[in-house]
């Protein structure tokens, strides 16, 4: 019987991979050489280094995303993560019952100043492409890397006698938070000359209503049945705990949090700023005064509809992305996407996470999946060889919560076993 991906071993899915055209040779090589970062890369994406740490890379393989066949790359450190979003896609015909709705790549920085004069919303208001042009001279590629500075709005402070100025930047490719700087940086003294006030601050909002992007799922029931469950029921249950997150923040934060399960995989497999990327959600999810689910599910005819709405400030290139191979390699087994592709891929992945979540809390539970690996972990933790791996978790997923003595009582019942059939044979 032919294996499924997730039985075969890290270098069998390497020369899988290559099989099918998905990486190269020297890709696969890449992925199985586990280098270490060269000094200049770790001195040169932080200070004080000692050491470097490893995270694993798993992937989904074949899904497709707007018609386009995709290998997902996800780092992560939680067991449950990729096996989850893999069921997900399955749940999802692979990603063929996702459309993209909305996608956008902009975002907005802060100039704030304090002590202004009565005037000077006006004066900011009459100086505004004076400085976008002061704005612009502060990065002169932006507009050859597909970006442009897409308006200046003057707004009131949050403090006494002060204004903001309000930057809205398409940053091209990049996730942007560099170039928002610089050009908040060029244009903060301007804006205090003309308002005859001083600059408190100038720097980004990580608030990401100008990155949003919005998937819907439309699955058959049917796709949702297990042994115990109708499609139907597991589908009207499905709606009714995302209902539940739209109404008590305390399920909507973990809600949420299984989504940025994905995400945040996927954007630190690509080198993205995960914090950024985390903030952002949280902010949009508490958008309305209140904090929400970021997907919403609900039952039309035989069918299982659910939106995911968030925004994914991430790029493709420049900063961590750039400087890290396996960043690099990530994207290129992503089929080197857009950006706009790379956050639509993001949101997907978000909700095929969710989608497993909310299936497994309402049928079996999560611990079951959960189990499964933790038995594997288990297996590894009391010295189990790669062969001995998978009867070893076979045997302790029979016993229900195993200790670690019990299971090295059977490994060791295991090892005498294999011994005596080779006496045997
Ligand atoms: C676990 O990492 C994520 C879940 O708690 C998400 C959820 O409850 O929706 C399973």
């Amino acid at each position: 019987m032919t294996k499924k991906f997730w039985q075969l071993t890290p270098a069998e899915r390497q020369a899988l991979l290559v099989d099918q055209g998905i990486l190269s040779v020297d890709q696969a090589q890449f992925w199985s050489a586990q280098q270490p970062l060269p000094e200049t890369v770790l001195t040169g994406l932080s200070e004080n280094v000692i050491g470097q740490m490893s995270l694993p890379v798993g992937v989904v393989p074949g899904v497709v995303i707007a018609g386009t066949p995709r290998t997902i790359p996800l780092a992560t450190e939680e067991p449950s993560v990729v096996a989850a979003i893999n069921h997900g896609f399955k749940m999802l015909d692979q990603g063929r019952d996702l459309t993209i709705i909305a996608n956008a790549h902009a975002l907005t920085g802060q100039v704030a100043l304090q002590n202004v004069s009565a005037y000077a919303a006006q004066e900011l208001q009459a100086n505004l492409s004076r400085l976008t042009a002061i704005g612009y001279a502060a990065h002169p590629t932006l507009k050859s890397h597909g970006g442009r500075i897409e308006r200046i709005t003057v707004a009131p402070g949050a403090v006494d006698d002060s204004l903001q100025l309000l930057v809205t930047v398409t940053p091209g490719e990049a996730m942007g938070a560099n170039i928002m700087n610089d050009i908040l940086e060029a244009v903060a003294p301007a804006a205090a000359e003309v308002t005859g006030g001083a600059v408190l601050f100038a720097v980004l909002t990580n608030d990401g209503r100008d990155s949003v992007t919005q998937v819907q799922a439309a699955l058959p029931l049917a796709n949702l049945q297990t042994p115990s469950h109708s499609g139907r029921t597991v589908g009207q249950r499905i709606a009714a705990i995302a209902d539940w997150a739209q109404q008590d923040s305390r399920r909507a934060v973990t809600h949420n949090k299984g989504i940025m399960n994905g995400v945040a995989a996927l954007a630190l497999a690509t080198g993205n700023d995960t914090r950024a990327v985390n903030a952002a959600a949280h902010a949009y999810a508490a958008s309305s005064g209140t904090y929400r689910g970021l997907s919403i599910w609900r039952v039309q005819d035989d069918t299982l509809v659910g939106t995911i709405t968030l925004p994914i400030p991430v790029g493709t290139v420049g900063g961590a992305t750039k400087v890290l191979p396996s960043a690099q390699q990530a994207l290129t087994l992503l089929g080197r996407p857009t950006v706009l592709q790379l956050q639509a891929i993001a949101a997907s992945v978000g909700l095929a996470a969710n989608l497993a979540a909310l299936h497994a809390l309402v049928t079996d539970g999560i611990q079951r999946g959960h189990m499964r690996l933790q038995y594997g972990s288990l297996a590894v933790r009391v010295g189990a060889t790669a062969a001995e791996i998978a009867p070893l978790a076979a045997q302790l997923a029979t016993v229900g919560r195993p200790s670690e003595a019990l299971a090295q009582q059977l490994l060791a019942q295991l090892r005498a076993k294999e011994k005596d059939h080779g006496h045997r044979d």
